[in-house]
This record gives C-alpha cells, sequence and structure tokens, in this order.
C-alpha cells in the first residue's frame, strides 16, 4: 500500500512538469528559444540596451524583429514576431504594449 502510494505521489511528480512545458501558454519562453536559436548570434544583448535604439516603442521593436527575421530568412509568423518581440521588451525595453 505504501509503495504504491510512493508511486504514485512519484509519477504526479513527474507528470506535472511534463504538462507545464507542453502548454506554449506563456509566451516568453518560447521567444526565448526563438531568439536564442536565431538572432544571438548575430548580436549581443547589448545592442539592446544602448542609447541610440532603434526601437523606440512596442510597434517599432515588433517593426525590428520582423525586419530581422525576415533577414535571416525565417519566415516566421505573425504570433513568433510578437513572441520575440515580447521576450525582447520583458528584458531590456519595457515599453507598454497596448499599441498592437
Ligand atoms: C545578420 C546579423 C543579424 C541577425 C541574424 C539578427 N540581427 Fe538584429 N540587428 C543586427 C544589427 C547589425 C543591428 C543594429 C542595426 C543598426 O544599428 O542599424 C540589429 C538590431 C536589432 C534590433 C534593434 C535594436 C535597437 O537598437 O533597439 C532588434 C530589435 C533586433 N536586431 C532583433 C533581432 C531579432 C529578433 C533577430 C532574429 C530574428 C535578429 N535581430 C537577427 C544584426 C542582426
Amino acid at each position: 500500500m505504501t509503495k504504491r502510494w510512493m508511486f504514485a505521489l512519484l509519477s504526479v511528480c513527474f507528470w506535472i512538469p511534463a504538462i507545464a512545458n507542453a502548454q506554449p501558454s506563456r509566451d516568453t519562453p518560447r521567444g526565448e528559444l526563438l531568439y536564442s536559436t536565431y538572432c544571438i548570434a548575430c548580436h549581443s544583448e547589448q545592442i539592446h540596451w544602448r542609447d541610440k535604439k532603434i526601437a523606440k516603442d512596442w510597434a517599432s521593436l515588433k517593426a525590428q524583429v520582423s525586419h530581422w527575421q525576415e533577414v535571416a530568412g525565417l519566415a516566421w509568423s505573425d504570433d513568433d514576431v510578437v513572441v520575440v518581440a515580447r521576450y525582447l521588451n520583458v528584458l531590456h525595453y519595457h515599453y507598454p504594449e497596448h499599441v498592437q
């Protein structure tokens, strides 16, 4: 009985993180994954801290992400562009996101 109980408890422990990982409900991890896979090689993250930013607000940040994925030949969907822009925004820019 105790062993069964332990087993049940253990499987729940492994099961919950598996489900959490399987659901892309939070945007940032996917944006982070895309960015670190396709974008980081070309510029270090310092580029997003410089004074003379090209990305001046949420709209131009999205435009930059869209531009650079095109340059890299990635053919991202709008969703991909948004999740990566959001990732960079959370990390560096902190622009209000209401203007789509
Ligand atoms: C071919 C190399 C290269 C690749 C690949 C690349 N970038 Fe860049 N990125 C640059 C350079 C160079 C600049 C600075 C351009 C300037 O100063 O005129 C820049 C600037 C930016 C900026 C604006 C930074 C600011 O000033 O606010 C953003 C945002 C950005 N890149 C996002 C991305 C994303 C997202 C990807 C992946 C899809 C990506 N980049 C891939 C080279 C690259």
